[in-house]
């Protein structure tokens, strides 16, 4: 695995820790981790910041438009700002769901994605990137767990607390906006393996992906 390029593709339903899970392998393998949920979530910041509704099509356009996007070391950045810190709220969740329904969005993103997974190996999460934007991914899994143990995860780490129930039923309609929409819904690709994290811990799940990874690159 050393020497060889290598991409990790790591799809899921929001809450299924793909985000801590891709981060700690990209530790351990020494390879660079690249959030895509933290790009949708920016422009979804940016329509906010903007007073951008996402259904003006044509001011979603104008802003793209003028819009920088960059995910480096961990910390995204939106027109060369450092916006890490105000993209984590329910309503930006919720925004960075609509916005991913946008095909200008879309493409426009994907197209940044693949462009940072160029000649180098990187561990990407995201809810199309095995089924999209790197469909010739050496390492793919769809990482899930159950509805309430999602809730739990997120309720946990929210900085601005909703309830439980209201956290749940956030990460239930945001399953329904991702995998219903038209373009490129969140699904497992046929090549992936899915891991079913609930009851497991960080390190367990951690363990297995570094396992499925060796194992896909040998
Ligand atoms: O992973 P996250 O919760 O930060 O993602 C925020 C939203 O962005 C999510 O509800 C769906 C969307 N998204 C997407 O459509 N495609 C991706 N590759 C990543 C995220």
């Amino acid at each position: 695995m050393k020497d060889k390029i290598f991409r990790i593709a790591i799809d899921g339903p929001s809450g299924a820790g793909k985000s801590t899970i891709a981060k700690a392998v990209a530790k351990k393998l020494n390879i660079d981790y690249i959030d895509t949920g933290a790009m949708y979530r920016a422009i979804g910041y940016k329509m906010s910041v903007c007073g951008v509704y996402p259904e003006d099509l044509e001011a979603v356009n104008t802003v793209l438009a003028v819009t920088d996007i960059d995910f480096t070391d961990g910390c995204i950045y939106l027109d060369g700002r450092d916006v890490s810190d105000h993209i984590r709220t329910p309503e930006m969740s919720m925004m960075a769901s609509i916005c991913s329904t946008l095909p200008a969005v879309r493409k426009k993103l994907v197209e940044i994605q693949r462009a940072m997974a160029e000649r180098k190996s990187v561990i990407m999460d995201g809810r199309d990137i095995g089924t999209n934007v790197l469909t010739d991914a050496e390492v793919k899994i769809y990482l899930t767990a159950s509805d309430e143990e999602r809730a739990q995860r997120r309720f946990l780490e929210l900085r601005d607390p909703q309830t439980y129930e209201e956290v749940l039923e956030d990460i239930r309609q945001r399953d329904r906006n991702d995998m219903t929409r038209k373009l490129n819904p969140l699904c497992r690709a046929e090549d992936a393996v899915e891991l079913d994290t609930t009851g497991m811990s960080i390190d367990q799940v951690v363990e297995r992906v570094l396992e499925i990874a060796a194992h896909k690159t040998a």
